[in-house]
């Protein structure tokens, strides 16, 4: 069993700056793309995690030479069609989605059964949502009733391309579509409900031609057979969602400063600041910059005297997808009832995410009503804990760790959470950047 974190005082107020480390949407998508370039890739400041080293070890098991060095990740990639490797191949995704669904799109046009498993959260999760649509394309799947994992993937040289209705906003399967896109020697065209957009910039940046028609819930893309992709040296921006965690730590405390430094504020990321301002956070940008299609800028996050609460407008769910957990803290610490709705995704994530904010708010005092889509919250502006809290069997879902983190902190109380290693899947920095928190110097 993996150490437990024991929590029993508050944090003081702070007034600091700090970086959070790279990006894990972007840092996966890297290195997958890296393992398709004609050439050796180079990033810095990509996200060391076990997702990340997940990614590495799965592009490696594909006959990819990957270097990682003290500042820097060197990726010698074979080109598109550049992967070799034995029979029976076994990819282990570990705990990631990402990389789980993304890989498929990428192994799509390979005539030998491939093998893919995770871990028990990333075992339990739906992956008949990316098998519909690579399906289409030709490949053969073997799924489990359940849906989840292990499954086994037989692709096929001759793709066929699609024309694809992607209506959960999941920007996996969007992500997963243009990579088997790409394999074909036609036009595929997604109609995508909103979500977040690396895989679509990484395109541009990289010069794969595609084509980008926005609407207002969402964007038509197509995209067609590529030859050859240029290498590309990167810098990993900052990674909002880990950024997250410490936005919230000052919002719920008083007298509160925080900068957090160079973090991607991609518009289909930026949900959680949305959120949190109109809920009266007084947070804004400084030193905004673009970089390679992203948005770069320090983010400044101060204490609010007063939280207020939300009727959460639902167009702002995919941005902020990743940060519901935390923006629930803040919801059970405002003036009145916030309201969260459309949210059967959340029970879709590591754990099942809207029922453990029910338990963690329930924990600490605050009622809720929850639904399998949806979530009311009675804020308490007075919120205290004194209790004794046990986090435990939450599948290790690196969120909500971090979550329970952020609450002891914030509310007090006597806490005692499980699995402090699932930290690792994410944000192996956390806990570090919480002592130098705590440290008044
Ligand atoms: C991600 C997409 C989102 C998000 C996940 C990362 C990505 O998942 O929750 O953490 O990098 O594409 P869905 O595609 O399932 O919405």
């Amino acid at each position: 069993m993996s150490a437990s974190l024991s929590i029993k005082k508050k944090i003081n107020n702070f007034d600091k700056i700090i970086t959070v480390s790279g990006d894990k949407s972007i840092s996966i998508r890297w290195i997958l793309f890296s393992s398709l370039a004609n050439g050796v890739y180079i990033a810095k400041n990509l996200l060391i995690s076990e997702d990340i080293l997940a990614a590495i070890s799965i592009i490696r098991k594909l006959g990819i030479k990957v270097k990682i060095e003290k500042n820097s990740c060197k990726v010698y990639g074979k080109g598109i069609f550049g992967y070799n490797y034995k029979n029976n191949l076994v990819l282990n995704a570990k705990n990631s989605g990402t990389l789980g669904r993304l890989i498929l799109g990428l192994i799509i046009n390979s005539p030998k059964t491939i093998k893919l498993i995770g871990d028990k959260s990333l075992s339990k999760r739906d992956f008949k949502r990316i098998a519909i649509p690579l399906k289409k394309f030709g490949a053969k799947f073997k799924l489990k009733k359940s849906f989840g994992l292990p499954l086994e993937i037989k692709g096929t040289k001759n793709l066929t391309p699609i024309y694809y209705e992607e209506t959960k906003g999941s920007a996996q399967v969007k992500s997963a579509i243009m990579f088997a896109g790409i394999r074909t020697n036609g036009k595929t065209i997604i109609k995508a409900s909103k979500s977040r957009n690396h895989h679509e910039l990484l395109f541009k940046y990289l010069k794969i031609p595609i084509k980008i028609k926005k609407r207002k819930k969402f964007d038509f893309i197509e995209v067609n057979k590529v030859k050859k992709i240029k290498p590309l040296n990167y810098k990993i921006p900052s990674d909002i969602s880990s950024a997250s965690f410490f936005i919230v730590l000052t919002a719920l405390l008083n007298k509160s400063k925080l900068t957090i430094k160079k973090v991607n504020i991609n518009p289909s990321r930026v949900g959680v600041i949305t959120i949190l301002k109109k809920m009266g956070v007084n947070i804004f940008f400084k030193n905004k910059i673009k970089y390679k299609g992203e948005t770069i800028a320090d983010i400044v996050v101060k204490s609010p005297k007063k939280i207020k609460s939300i009727n959460c407008p639902s167009n702002l769910n995919s941005g902020a997808i990743d940060e519901f957990l935390i923006i629930f803290l803040v919801a059970a610490k405002a003036h009145g009832v916030s309201y969260f709705k459309n949210l059967s995704e959340l029970n879709k994530k590591e754990s099942p995410r809207l029922l453990w904010a029910s338990k963690i708010l329930k924990n600490i005092g605050i009622k809720t009503i929850v639904t399998n889509d949806s979530i009311k919250i009675f804020g308490n502006p007075e919120i205290k804990v004194n209790k004794k809290i046990i986090i435990k069997n939450f599948l290790k879902d690196h969120r909500i760790f971090m979550c329970c983190t952020i609450a002891a902190l914030s509310f007090g109380g006597n806490w005692i959470i499980h699995d402090k290693d699932s930290i690792n899947t994410s944000f192996p920095s956390f806990l570090k950047i919480i002592s130098n928190l705590k440290n008044e110097k």
